[in-house]
C-alpha cells in the first residue's frame, strides 16, 4: 500500500493486461490515468508527451500484439513495438519518471527445453518479436530508469487469449485439437499486475521474467480447464504443424522466474492455482 497517492500512466491501459494493472494500482491508493487507443495513439509524439506530464511512474502496456497479423504489417508493429518505445525512454530519462515496459517470450526462438533467464541472447523468429526485442533495446539505449518485464501466455478477463478461446470453441461441443509441442506456463495478468507493483513500489530496475510457476504444454492446459469444468468435449493432441499461421511460435516459452521472485513480496502461485481461481469467475 502507498500512502500518498503516486501519479502512474498506464498506456495501453484499457487492453488485457492493462485492465488488470489499472484495478490492482487503484486498489493500492495509486493515482491512475489510462490512455489507450483509439483517442491516444502510441506512434504520436505529442501523445506520449501528453500521458508522461506529471507522472512519477508509466507503465508501456501499450503494443501491437496480433503476432500473424504483425508478419504483413511490420511497418506498424515497428512503429508501436520499437519506435515508440524508445521515444517513451528518451522521456524518462529526460524527465525522471520511473517506466516500466512489458515484452515478451516471442523474443526467444523457443529452441531446447530449458527455462530461458534474463542472460540468454534473444533471437526472435516472427516480426512481431522481432519489433519487440528491438523496443527492449531501444529502452536500454534510452538509458533511463527502467524496468523491462517479459511475460508469457497471458489470460485474463479483459482480451481474447488462449483460455477465452479455448473455453469458446469447447463449449460448442465437438471434438478438439490442441497443441501438445509448445512448451510454458499460462499467465494470469491479474498476477502480472500484482508484480509490476512490485516492481513500482521498490523501483526495480532491470530486466525480468515473470510467468506463474511450473511449465505445461497447450495440450496440457486445455486438459486442465476441461477437468475443472467438466466439460464433455474430446480433447486430442496434435503437433504445430497441423494448424498452420503467418508467423512462427517459439516451441519452448520456459521462464526461470528467480530473479523476479527475489523481488517480490508474495510467492509467484502455480499456474494451476491462478487458472483454477480464474475458472471459478466465469
Ligand atoms: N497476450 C499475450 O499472450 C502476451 C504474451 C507476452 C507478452 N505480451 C505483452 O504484454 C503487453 C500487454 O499486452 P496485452 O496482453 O494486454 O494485449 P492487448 O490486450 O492487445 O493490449 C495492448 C493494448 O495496446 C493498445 N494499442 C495498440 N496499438 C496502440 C497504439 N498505436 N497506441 C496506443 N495503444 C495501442 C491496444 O489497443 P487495441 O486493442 O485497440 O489495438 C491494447 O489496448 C504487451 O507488451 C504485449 O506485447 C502479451
Amino acid at each position: 500500500m502507498v500512502f500518498m497517492a503516486e501519479s502512474v500512466s498506464i498506456l495501453g491501459g484499457r487492453g488485457m493486461l492493462g485492465s488488470d494493472l489499472a484495478d490492482i494500482l487503484k486498489q493500492s491508493n495509486y493515482a491512475v490515468q489510462v490512455w489507450d487507443l483509439p483517442d491516444w495513439d502510441i506512434t504520436c509524439p505529442g501523445h506520449i508527451e501528453r500521458a508522461v506530464k506529471g507522472a512519477a511512474v508509466v507503465v508501456n502496456c501499450a503494443a501491437y500484439t496480433n503476432v500473424d497479423k504483425a508478419e504483413e504489417q511490420a511497418d506498424i508493429a515497428l512503429a508501436v513495438n520499437a519506435t515508440a518505445v524508445g521515444q517513451l525512454g528518451r522521456l524518462a530519462q529526460r524527465h525522471h519518471f520511473f517506466l516500466v515496459h512489458i515484452s515478451t517470450d516471442f523474443v526467444f526462438d523457443g529452441q531446447g527445453d530449458q527455462p530461458y533467464q534474463e542472460t540468454d541472447t534473444p533471437s526472435p523468429i516472427s516480426v512481431y518479436g522481432q519489433s519487440k526485442w528491438q523496443g527492449e533495446l531501444a529502452l536500454r539505449e534510452s538509458a533511463c530508469a527502467s524496468a523491462i518485464l517479459r511475460v508469457e501466455w497471458s489470460y485474463g478477463r479483459h482480451g481474447v487469449n488462449f483460455v477465452t478461446k479455448f473455453l469458446g470453441r469447447a463449449r460448442a461441443g465437438s471434438e478438439l485439437k490442441v497443441v501438445n509441442d509448445q512448451f510454458g506456463a499460462p499467465t494470469w495478468t491479474a498476477d502480472m499486475a500484482k508484480a509490476i507493483e512490485c516492481l513500482i513500489r521498490g523501483r526495480h530496475q532491470g530486466l525480468y521474467h515473470f510467468a506463474n510457476a511450473g511449465y505445461a504444454s497447450r495440450y496440457d492446459v486445455a486438459c486442465f480447464i476441461a477437468g475443472r469444468l467438466k466439460l464433455a468435449s474430446k480433447i486430442v493432441p496434435c503437433s504445430s504443424g497441423e494448424f498452420p499461421v503467418k508467423a512462427r511460435r517459439p516451441a519452448n516459452s520456459r521462464f526461470n522466474t528467480a530473479k523476479i521472485q527475489a523481488v517480490l513480496d508474495h510467492p509467484i502461485r502455480s499456474w494451476q492455482d491462478a487458472l483454477t481461481e480464474f475458472l471459478a469467475l466465469r
